[in-house]
């Protein structure tokens, strides 16, 4: 009786540990933020962007946006290198950015136009 006890607490104790363990591991597997972790599809984004984005952003190469003040997406693709930009489009569906004004996305969306501008990414 009592024995059975103990193993069961063991055993209750062994999956606490095991489950702490990966609730330790999975933030830092979630912060990586290469093109690779992201769902999203870079053909897609690309259609999106030139549909949604490009009367103010220039979505692809270097010419100067249509918009005074709106980043090139090249330039957004460095200046987010390091940084979750999946995270900034959503803030950016809710509240936008400065002088840009909130822009609806849904989450595919937002998953295809950050895996399409991390396409732009040149080689490091
Ligand atoms: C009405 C014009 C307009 C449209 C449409 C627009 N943007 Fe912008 N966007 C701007 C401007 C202007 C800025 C610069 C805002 C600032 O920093 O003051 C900006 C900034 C941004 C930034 C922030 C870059 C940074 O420095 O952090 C991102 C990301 C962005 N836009 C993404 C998008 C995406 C994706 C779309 C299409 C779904 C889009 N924008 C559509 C005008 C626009």
């Amino acid at each position: 009786m009592r024995r059975s006890t103990t193993i069961g607490l063991l055993a209750f104790a062994a999956v606490a540990v095991t489950g702490a363990a990966w609730a330790q591991s999975s933030p830092s597997a979630r912060r990586a933020v290469d093109a690779d972790t992201v769902a999203g599809s870079p053909a897609r984004g690309g259609d999106f962007a030139r549909r949604e984005c490009a009367g103010c952003h220039t979505v692809r190469g270097d010419s100067v946006s249509p918009k005074a003040g709106a980043p090139r997406f090249q330039e957004i693709a460095q200046r987010y290198a390091d940084n979750r930009l999946d995270w900034e489009l959503e803030t950016i569906t809710q509240v936008g950015h400065y002088s840009m004004p909130a822009k609806a996305m849904s989450k595919a969306d937002i998953d295809d136009v950050t895996a399409y501008i991390r396409s732009l990414k040149p080689e490091r």
